[in-house]
């Protein structure tokens, strides 16, 4: 188990989204933090429901923004049903961690640490060169 490293091979070169992304990872990265420190389960609650909020705000700009600029439909509509599983997700570990489901901050860990790395690699990452030629910032 290790923590996401941000590095320029993440970067989607927009700027304000590259930060989104960066508030992310730290999130994630606080998780495992905690869970090193023996308080995973501790702060799992918050950090789902920070997630959860933040989530819904990175999302909601990145779809704005590709609607913006006409991304073409099937890619949009691709993404967008990452994101919306991504938030189905944490809505169900938010009802397992009032269940208090066992070893559940490492699952949700290992979950968000593979979502976060696996979508920004493969799905955002699809979007960069369309941005660039179209000068988002
Ligand atoms: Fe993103
Ligand atoms: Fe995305």
């Amino acid at each position: 188990m290790s923590e996401i490293d941000w590095d320029d091979d993440l970067s989607v070169g927009v700027p304000s989204i590259d930060d989104q992304h960066k508030q992310l990872i730290a999130l994630t990265n606080s998780l495992f933090q905690a869970i090193l420190e023996g308080r995973g389960f501790v702060v799992l609650m918050d950090i789902l429901n920070e997630l959860a909020e933040y989530a819904v705000t990175h999302f909601d700009y990145e779809e704005k923004l590709m609607k913006a600029y006409g991304y073409p439909e099937a890619e949009l509509k691709a993404h967008i049903c990452e994101h919306d599983a991504l938030k189905e997700q944490v809505a169900e570990y938010i009802e397992k961690c009032t269940a208090h489901e066992v070893a559940l901050d490492v699952k949700v860990f290992n979950f968000l640490r593979d979502w976060t790395t696996d979508h920004l690699i493969e799905t955002d990452m699809k979007y960069k060169r369309f941005f660039y030629e179209r000068g988002v910032e």
